[in-house]
């Protein structure tokens, strides 16, 4: 009998029909989310799981298994939507989708430099809505931002897609600093200026980007004292998780020109964030589609199939988690 297989959001259709080759598969064809109870239930039902970060796999969920599920392959980097201590105690092997993903994430964050810090939202809104036409050409005045040529890139997580960031970062000159738990060989900061704590670097960026997974520790990493410590003319970005940034702290910032921008693709309580980022102009914002490139999320996809494949062939796994 073939292994039984759950995805429970839509994947890349080849990832979809590779995976059917070898098990009996069951799709989430209208990609609707599955409600928790639901997939508590296919939890005893199934041998392995492929899921998204729309699914919550929390304590809950793992309290009822039977003992049937033996894998979750995650598409995703970041998989704080899974207890992994719940995963460990009922021996169930979580797999995730690095380094795939690097390069899209760090192609996002450079769009929200350059949109955070070139006012592209507003100069967007104010073409698509027919108003450019009622403006004065001032070319001292009319939508100036601020350069991002030779400024200073603060990243919070050195790690793969921070790293990614830095190097397409260099591309405009920026001088990259980093906090980071630990530094990183000579090889891999190449040329970036490591501190060790994080209050003494924000003063010395002129834009900050996160990109550390979310975890108890990295909660609220800006917060209201972290962010006074950032200069008035600092943009901070947001790729990570939108748990790494306090909403009170941000929005007041921005809202009382403390800082100058913010580029933003995670929040928290996505997609019913807080409705004041809504009504910031100096606030870029997008949809959480960091990774969202066809060439990006075919291959996170094939990467969890091929993990499903390589559990049940007995073969080493890509990238387990636990
Ligand atoms: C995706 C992500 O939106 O990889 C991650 O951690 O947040 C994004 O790439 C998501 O994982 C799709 O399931």
């Amino acid at each position: 009998m073939k292994p039984k297989i759950l995805v429970t959001r839509k994947i890349s259709d080849s990832a979809e029909e590779k995976l059917k080759i070898k098990f009996d598969v069951k799709l989430n064809t209208n990609d609707k989310p599955i409600p928790t109870n639901e997939l508590i239930k296919m939890g005893n039902e199934f041998d392995g799981f492929i899921t998204s970060a729309f699914d919550n796999i929390g304590e809950d969920f793992f309290k009822n298994l039977n003992g049937k599920l033996k894998i979750i392959a995650h598409v995703g980097v970041g998989y704080d939507n899974i207890s992994i201590k719940s995963a460990k105690i009922k021996k169930i092997k979580v797999t995730n989708t690095p380094n795939v993903l690097n390069e899209a994430v760090a192609e996002t964050t450079i769009l929200l430099i350059l949109a955070a810090s070139r006012r592209a939202g507003e100069a967007y809104n104010l073409v698509k809505s027919d108003n450019w036409k009622n403006h004065k050409p001032d070319i001292t005045k009319f939508m100036l931002g601020n350069s991002v040529t030779g400024k200073t890139l603060g990243i919070i997580g050195m790690g793969r897609i921070g790293r990614m960031v830095a190097k397409c970062a260099k591309a405009f000159d920026m001088k990259i600093i980093y906090y980071n738990r630990n530094k990183l060989s000579y090889a891999l900061e190449d040329g970036a200026k490591y501190y060790p704590d994080l209050n003494s670097m924000l003063p010395e960026c002129d834009f900050v980007s996160i990109h550390t997974p979310a975890t108890p520790g990295t909660k609220h990493i800006l917060n209201s004292s972290t962010i006074s410590l950032l200069h008035k003319h600092a943009v901070v970005i947001n790729t990570s998780r939108g748990s790494t940034v306090d909403d009170e702290a941000l929005i007041d910032a921005l809202e009382n020109k403390k800082i100058y921008a913010a580029g933003l693709d995670v929040f928290n309580n996505e997609p019913n964030i807080d409705q004041r980022y809504l009504k910031l102009d100096n606030c870029f914002v997008l949809p959480h589609v960091g990774s969202a490139t066809h060439e990006t999320r075919l291959a996170m996809s094939m990467m969890a199939v091929d993990n499903i494949k390589c559990f049940f062939s007995k073969k080493p796994l890509i990238s387990e988690v636990v």
